[in-house]
């Protein structure tokens, strides 16, 4: 690598500071079909968390099939912060942090980023120390880290907290994290990753318990293993991680986005459409797949990681509770509750992950949905038809659901909190445009916007 440091400078539709009075929204008029292919992108929860774990590498490190997302651009910012050196190259970004000059993670940009939480654990196992900001709660809760903190403790880390800042140090000579027995009360998928990220590094074996099993936590253990890292049971309940003293360069492409492949699964079982979905991994879809074919729709494995989807004559009600993976996965709860609101019979969708995750409720009901909420159930009656309506995203995912739900919706349906799901979702408009969806992304004067490759992110080369 040249050596040549990146700024990324976010566009001035960078999101949560603006208040929506000035943010582009979608503009959607329903009960057009889909047709033809639709190719998902890199995982957004993969791709962050191993850009985090390059940070364990005094190497440069190559990521393949990063998604252009503005979440990813963010987590580049953190890293050029803290002294990590990177370069887009295409869907690849080149990743060196050999010299880390910074413990202390930004607070206005972990503040945007959630993920960059993500830092704490390589930055005490490469540095012996770490500053990071409490990422804070979000729309969909609380959002602690109080497992993540437990855990780093357990490995003989110092923490506390001050003024919002975590602050992690190493005391004794050799500053090094110790390998330890943890047992996580929740699989918490976040933790997990801090943890097996600073256990490559610690010394001695440290076993996670009730450790989270989801393929983007498998992932990051692929990738580690690449640097060099000794990880056994990634995707089971117990890791085992056996610290190395240094680890070296790799070059790792991120698996397919489960979630993006999901959202549109639904965008073709919403609108009745045949559709490809590509570059799909069916076995880290298995319960979507399963309730989907519980409505009625025929999900047909094609070559190539392709899978067709062929909508049976109605949809079907069906019940739903969102658990950790293998369970059906909380991200695609909202996306799959539009489909139900249309499903014929009754339906019981319970979150039991987030506490706060069912914003788009509200927003479905003004779209003519018959829900009636229990606590964290939604009873969905499925309806004849919605109607195209003023609508919000407050989240990444409630903001997929709201776009699916108008493209079956009968009229013109417009969306606020884009920002949101082009947090998540790559050109999300332009795909379901390509596929025949009547969408546009206007902006605030009323233009039709174009959607470049992730908005928010321009990358100058200095
Ligand atoms: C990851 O969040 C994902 N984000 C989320 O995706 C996903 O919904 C979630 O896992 C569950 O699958 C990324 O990977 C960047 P958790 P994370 O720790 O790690 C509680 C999206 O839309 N908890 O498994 O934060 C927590 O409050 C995003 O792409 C603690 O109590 O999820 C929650 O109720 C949204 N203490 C539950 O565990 C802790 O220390 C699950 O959280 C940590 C978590």
């Amino acid at each position: 690598m040249e050596g040549r440091p990146i700024t990324l400078t976010l566009g001035s539709s960078n999101s949560s500071a603006a208040s929506d009075g000035n943010q582009p929204i979608l503009k959607v008029v329903g009960r057009s079909s889909l047709q033809g292919q639709v190719t998902v992108g890199g995982a957004k929860n993969a791709a962050l968390v191993v850009m985090a774990g390059a940070l364990l590498c005094p190497e440069e490190c190559r990521i393949r099939n990063v998604p252009s997302l503005v979440d990813v651009a963010r987590m580049g910012q953190v890293l050029s912060a803290l002294g990590v050196k990177l370069e887009r190259d295409g869907d690849a970004i080149a990743i060196n942090a050999r010299d880390i000059n910074q413990s202390q993670a930004p607070y206005e940009l972990v503040s945007q980023l959630r993920a960059s939480f993500f830092v704490i654990g390589p930055l005490l196992a490469r540095l012996g120390i770490a500053k990071v900001p409490l990422p804070g709660g979000c729309a969909i809760g609380a959002r602690p880290v109080d497992l993540h903190v437990q855990g780093l403790r357990a490995m003989g880390a110092h923490v506390h907290i001050d003024h919002g800042i975590v602050h992690a140090y190493l005391t004794g000579s050799d500053r090094r994290l110790k390998g330890a027995k943890i047992y996580l009360d929740y699989p918490s998928v976040g933790a997990t990753e801090t943890l097996m990220m600073a256990a490559t590094l610690a010394d001695g074996e440290t076993i996670i318990d009730n450790a989270a099993q989801e393929p983007e936590v498998v992932d990051l253990a692929n990738f580690c293993r690449a640097m060099g890292a000794k990880i056994k049971g990634a995707g089971t309940k117990k890791l085992v991680i056996s610290g190395v003293d240094r680890l070296h360069s790799a070059d790792y492409s991120i698996i397919p986005d489960r979630i993006e492949a999901g959202t549109f699964l639904l965008a073709a079982a919403i609108t009745r459409s045949e559709l490809s979905v590509a570059s799909i991994i069916p076995d880290h879809l298995t319960a979507v797949i399963a309730k989907l074919r519980k409505t009625g729709v025929k999900i047909v494995p094609e070559e190539n990681n392709t899978v067709r989807v062929i909508p049976g004559p109605q949809s079907l009600a069906t019940d739903i509770e969102t658990l950790p993976y293998p369970g059906f996965p909380t991200d695609m709860q909202a996306p799959f509750m539009s489909l139900l609101t249309l499903s014929e019979g009754n339906s019981l969708l319970t979150e039991t992950v987030f506490e706060n995750r069912l914003h788009h409720v509200a927003e479905l009901i003004r779209m003519g949905a018959d829900i009636r909420m229990k606590g964290n159930t939604a009873v969905i009656r499925g309806v004849a038809f919605l109607s195209g309506a003023p609508v919000k995203a407050t989240d990444l995912r409630a903001g997929a659901a709201l776009a699916i739900a108008a493209l079956a919706a009968e009229g013109e349906s417009t969306i606020e909190g884009l920002q949101h799901i082009d947090r998540g979702y790559d050109r999300l408009d332009v795909k379901l445009k390509q596929l025949g969806a009547n969408i546009e992304r206007i902006d605030p004067q009323g233009e039709t916007e174009p959607t470049p490759a992730c908005k928010d992110e321009s990358i100058l080369l200095k």
